[in-house]
């Protein structure tokens, strides 16, 4: 049997957190605005994973989108970073735990894979640990069983990833951290990204980076090239290789973010705005 195509990895990622009873309304307003990528995560301490899932099934049987159309990324959440809902036996083993969280992703997604699986955050703030390990083994092996075609890492610091690889660890197809400008936009890590061929997908763009949004010239600049500052601040990463997130609740900035896909800013601004706050 031929294998159905993997979505393909879209510009931008439409982010699913704290959206609560509106999730499925929310995700299904983004899907018909066209994003074709959709973050979700099984924590239901900031995610609805399941109002992901009745969006996708709604705008499958309208016609708006196929399953092959849509980029869907999910995350494995270690209990300390959930509530009381979990997803998986917290008595089982880790990596029961993954396989456990993953069955119950796919339905609440109601699909038989998902196209990236990420872990939320490693063990520890200082370094990969064993348990990173466990569970990463374990993802692997949900990846070689096809139930995500992907693997990501989110919330890792250079020294995360440079102990995944001195450990011998598959490298991560994605990265998904917090980006901010005062960090040279996560600079180090992002260099990390490059050399190794990982995508850098960057979240809190805005709310991270107010010094930047406020900026006077920076507001000029955007009104110069007839875009809001947040348009720039959504096409800046995209010119350095960020696969940027929007959680917007808005409709008219739902269009906005994804207008913003035609800006194109010139080499030397973007050189500006790379070392702007830091
Ligand atoms: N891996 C992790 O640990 C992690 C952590 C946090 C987030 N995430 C992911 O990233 C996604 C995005 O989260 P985020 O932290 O970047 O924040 P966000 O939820 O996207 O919030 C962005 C803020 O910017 C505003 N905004 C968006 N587009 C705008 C525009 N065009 N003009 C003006 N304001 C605009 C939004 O307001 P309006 O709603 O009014 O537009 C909102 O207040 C999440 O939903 C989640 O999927 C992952």
């Amino acid at each position: 049997m031929t294998p159905m195509p993997h979505a393909p990895t879209p510009a931008f990622l439409y982010g699913t957190a704290w959206k609560e009873d509106r999730t499925a309304s929310l995700t299904e307003l983004a899907l018909r605005a066209g994003f074709r990528g959709i973050d979700t995560a099984n924590q239901r301490r900031h995610y609805l994973e399941g109002g992901v899932g009745e969006a996708l099934s709604v705008a499958y049987s309208s016609g708006v989108v196929t399953r092959q159309d849509v980029f869907l990324q999910t995350k494995f959440t270690y209990q300390r970073g959930q509530d009381h809902r979990l997803p998986y036996d917290p008595s089982a083993n880790l990596a029961d735990q993954v396989a456990q969280s993953l069955a119950s992703s796919l339905e609440h997604l109601a699909a038989d894979h998902v196209d990236s699986y990420v872990l939320h955050g490693p063990w520890s703030n200082y370094g990969w640990t064993e348990a990173d390990t466990e569970v990463w083994e374990a993802m692997q092996k949900e990846r070689d069983t096809g139930r995500t075609h992907l693997l990501g890492v989110s919330n890792v610091s250079l020294g995360h990833l440079e102990q995944m690889k001195a450990a011998g660890a598959e490298m991560p197809a994605f990265v998904q951290n917090r980006c901010f400008a005062r960090l040279g936009w996560d600079r180090d890590v992002r260099s990390f990204c490059r050399e190794h061929k990982i995508i850098y997908q960057g979240f809190s763009l805005l709310t991270a980076n107010p010094e930047v949004l406020e900026h006077v010239p920076f507001i000029e600049l955007a009104k110069s090239l007839s875009a809001t500052p947040a348009q720039v601040v959504f096409a800046f990463p995209r010119a350095v290789g960020i696969l940027p997130l929007t959680g917007t609740s808005s409709a008219e900035h739902m269009k906005q973010d994804l207008a913003g896909l035609e800006l194109t800013l010139p080499a030397d601004l973007v050189k500006a705005i790379e070392c702007m706050a830091g």
